[in-house]
């Protein structure tokens, strides 16, 4: 059919208990800056949420030097000056190319039988192994169409990208000595959008137990409540 090809990946912040790994989304901020941001943008991601624990958690002067490498035109002083923690990352540079702050919540990935989600509900949300399959999915074939070139992909919807595929292998020179095969890039850079996407995943899990071991007590404090005050009924 018309649908793209999807492989499941084992991410490390998937299931009820799952976390981003650090490292990995500081590796994908490297692929994100080196590679992706020729083309797009991040526009609704604060600087300075990469200093956030549960996300990259860069020091705070990491993150004001990287800030500073991108310029903004700031309309008080008509001119440009170089951006602060608390701007946000620069738009796309090309207009075709979509923003991708959230674009791994924007694509379902796994349908399941029939469209029921039940592929989601088994593998996970699928929007993450979406873009790791699409950045995975060249074939190398290519054609020409209306002036505008397509590029085969297994995993785009309808088979033909506008793209260029944007990775090749031995790109990356990654400082902490991690593999830089395409596949690994892939997943790292995926593993970064999903976190622009999701920058609370972890406080919300953690949330949510607290409230569910909350509740646990709550439920038994109230059956022994329960049980004493009509002991003198039964
Ligand atoms: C589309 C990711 C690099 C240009 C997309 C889409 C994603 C994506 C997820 C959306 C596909 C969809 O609509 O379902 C990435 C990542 C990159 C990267 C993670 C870095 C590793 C680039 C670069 C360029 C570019 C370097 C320009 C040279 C485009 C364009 C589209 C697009 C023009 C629209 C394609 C179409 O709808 O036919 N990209 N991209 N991307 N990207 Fe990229």
């Amino acid at each position: 059919g018309d649908e793209g090809h999807v492989e499941d990946v084992a991410f490390s912040f998937e299931g009820p208990f799952g976390t981003y790994d650090e490292h990995q989304l500081q590796r994908g901020l490297q692929v994100y800056t080196e590679v992706c941001s020729a083309c797009h943008g991040l526009k609704f991601v604060p600087i300075r949420a990469l200093a956030d624990k549960g996300g990259p958690h860069l020091p705070e002067d990491q993150v004001r030097a990287y800030a500073a490498e991108m310029e903004i035109f700031d309309a008080e002083l008509d001119d440009f000056r170089p951006r602060k923690p608390t701007d946000h990352f620069p738009p796309h540079g090309d207009p075709n190319a979509p923003d991708l702050s959230l674009m791994a919540k924007a694509r379902a990935g796994f349908h399941g039988p029939a469209g029921t989600g039940i592929n989601q509900f088994v593998k996970g949300i699928g929007g993450p192994e979406y873009i790791a399959s699409l950045l995975k999915g060249y074939t190398g074939e290519e054609k020409e169409e209306a002036g505008t070139t397509f590029y085969e992909n297994t995993a785009f919807p309808g088979g033909w990208i506008s793209m260029a595929p944007p990775l090749y292998e031995d790109q990356m020179e990654y400082q902490d000595g991690h593999s830089n095969s395409i596949e690994n890039v892939a997943e790292d850079v995926t593993a970064f959008l999903m976190w622009t996407a999701e920058p609370k995943m972890m406080a919300r899990k953690q949330a949510g137990f607290t409230a569910v071991i909350f509740l646990s007590v709550l439920s038994v404090l109230l059956y022994l409540t329960n049980k004493r005050i009509w002991s003198a009924v039964k």
